[in-house]
């Protein structure tokens, strides 16, 4: 089984997150596979909406830690992660996700770009960006703020703050929070209806609403040019060592 689904259903297209022994932490061939499907969704007439989905109770822990201690190392950070970066923050096509579980790091901030987000009560959502002596990404530096106030985005990007379903709800992250069980059918359902609108109202009405995508794709760069630095900087690699030594005991 891929880390990744890709699947279709109807105008409805579907990425999965795969890899719940790791908590479905998203490795660079991951971030390739996402950015792919998103691009080619863009330039599919018949697809009308993505739809995220996880497994039970995890929807993501962000980046594979692994990939980040490679890049503390020395390795090159690639380009994967800004290609899937740059698909959900200017994509064309609406973005649905349904969060079962916890939603780690850019499993959390990918929700900013989504236009509709579900949640089960037992979703919750972390970004450790600052322990793990690393910096906001994805463009939640600027987003955040102006979505749920200074110092809420405050607690959730740099204290670290663990929201539940509910505060991510009260803080605009997520639409409406629905039972496990029924979650991922609620999600397909407002895919389905997003998919059938007409879709150049549709496609019009969501570019008017997002606003300028410029503003948010430079900050993406800006945030990323810090975070390169900090996943070579002492701190990080003290985190991550940390991280990798807690799993071996
Ligand atoms: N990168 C790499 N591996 C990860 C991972 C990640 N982001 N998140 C979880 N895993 C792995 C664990 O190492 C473990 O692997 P193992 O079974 O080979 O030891 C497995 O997934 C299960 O994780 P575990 O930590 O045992 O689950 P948990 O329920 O106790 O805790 C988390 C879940 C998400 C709280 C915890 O795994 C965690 O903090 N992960 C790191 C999250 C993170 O910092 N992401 C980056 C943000 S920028």
């Amino acid at each position: 089984m891929a880390d990744i689904e890709v699947a279709r259903e109807g105008r409805v297209q579907i990425i999965r997150f795969n890899r719940a022994d790791k908590k479905n932490a998203i490795t660079r061939a991951m971030y390739k596979t996402m950015a792919d499907a998103l691009v080619a969704a863009d330039g599919d007439e018949s697809i009308g909406a993505s739809l995220m989905l996880g497994q039970p109770d995890v929807f993501t822990s962000g980046n594979d830690l692994a990939d980040f201690m490679a890049v503390a190392m020395g390795s090159e950070h690639g380009g994967e992660v800004g290609e899937y970066l740059k698909a959900i923050a200017t994509g064309t096509k609406p973005l649905v996700a349904a969060v079962d579980g916890l939603a780690v790091g850019v499993g959390c901030t990918t929700l900013m770009h989504c236009d509709l987000v579900y949640a089960s009560p037992r979703a919750w959502m972390q970004t450790p960006f600052v322990d793990l002596g690393l910096v906001p990404e994805a463009g939640s530096s600027l987003i955040a703020p102006r979505l749920m106030g200074h110092q809420r985005a405050f607690a959730l990007l740099v204290m670290g703050e663990r929201f539940s379903a509910e505060q991510a709800q009260q803080a605009g992250l997520v639409n409406v929070v629905v039972a496990s069980d029924d979650l991922e059918a609620h999600a397909m359902g407002a895919a389905e209806r997003l998919a059938s609108k007409p879709p150049e109202a549709l496609a019009i009405s969501r570019k008017l609403i997002r606003g300028d995508r410029d503003e948010i794709v430079a900050r993406i760069l800006e945030e990323s040019e810090h975070f390169k630095g900090r996943l070579k900087s002492d701190e990080a690699r003290n985190a991550f060592m940390a991280f990798m030594q807690k799993k071996a005991k």
